[in-house]
């Protein structure tokens, strides 16, 4: 199976002319997944809460979800692309996977990065799995990877491979995608956009390096921290459904959920008396 990031720089608010440029970069290549970055059609900052809401869509009527999935289904490739979501008063940073089969999955980011949160609804339902026929789709966002339950939930879910829409600020996450796909024996693909974009006086400069991580925490392809560019590698999801780390060790069943109630809990305390 042929699965690949798009690395891109948004222009912030052009939606036309970002799909356009994912349209150009994408159509006719042989790629059976493709991960797009997050907020990949509006940019990432908003002046405030009405220009996102002006921006963002419904999904599945919305302009950006009816054109990925018309190229979807032409060049039969799964797209995951990261959209803000509209739905009756709610606006949502959200990712869509479409399907050359015509389905159209999506999943709203639960852990929302900063200003975020002054314009959108943390998501309101848990990840799920998704069947695109070759493997076993999971979606997470940016911020996402931070909570380790987000991958962690995925696999649990039987996630193969585990799409990352991101437009990451920070420099950990291509470090520590390693980790999450080793400790969750899971593919990873992280498509992360590049440039900056200023806002009053907000500026916020991204850090490309998107990455793809097999189970065994392999990184098979690394893209530039400025450039734009896609990469495509050839994996075998299935390999990532052997969880058997030793004779003696399964990833799921060794693990200790009588002792773990804590992860059920808020988690407030600094740890002081
Ligand atoms: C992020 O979650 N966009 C940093």
């Amino acid at each position: 199976m042929k699965v690949g990031f798009l690395q891109f720089c948004p222009q912030r608010g052009q939606v036309k002319e970002n799909l356009r440029t994912i349209i150009g970069l994408i159509d006719g290549q042989e790629c059976d997944l493709w991960v797009l970055p997050e907020l990949c059609n509006t940019g990432y900052l908003f002046s405030d809460p009405d220009e996102a809401w002006d921006l963002a869509e419904e999904i599945p009527s919305g302009s950006t979800t009816e054109k990925l999935a018309e190229i979807s289904v032409r060049n039969r490739s799964a797209i995951v692309a990261g959209i803000a979501e509209r739905d009756e008063d709610q606006l949502y940073n959200s990712s869509i996977l479409v399907t050359p089969k015509g389905d159209i999955f999506r999943y709203r980011k639960l852990h929302l990065f900063g200003y975020e949160k002054e314009v959108f609804s943390p998501g309101d339902r848990e990840p799920e799995v998704f069947n695109i026929g070759r493997a076993m789709v999971g979606m997470m966002i940016c911020f996402d990877w931070y909570f380790p339950e987000t991958a962690r939930i995925l696999m649990l879910k039987g996630a193969q491979i585990i799409c990352h829409p991101s437009n990451l600020v920070l420099p950990y996450c291509q470090k520590s995608m390693p980790t999450r796909c080793i400790e969750n024996r899971v593919f990873a693909i992280t498509a992360n956009r590049i440039g900056s974009e200023v806002v009053g006086n907000r500026e916020l400069v991204f850090t490309g390096g998107s990455l793809i991580v097999d189970p065994l925490g392999e990184v098979l392809a690394k893209a530039s921290e400025d450039s734009e560019e896609f990469k495509i590698v050839d994996i075998v999801p299935k390999i990532s459904s052997d969880k058997k780390l030793t004779r003696m060790n399964e990833l799921r069943s060794d693990r200790r959920v009588e002792l773990y109630g804590e992860l059920l809990r808020n988690g407030d305390s600094d740890g002081s008396e």
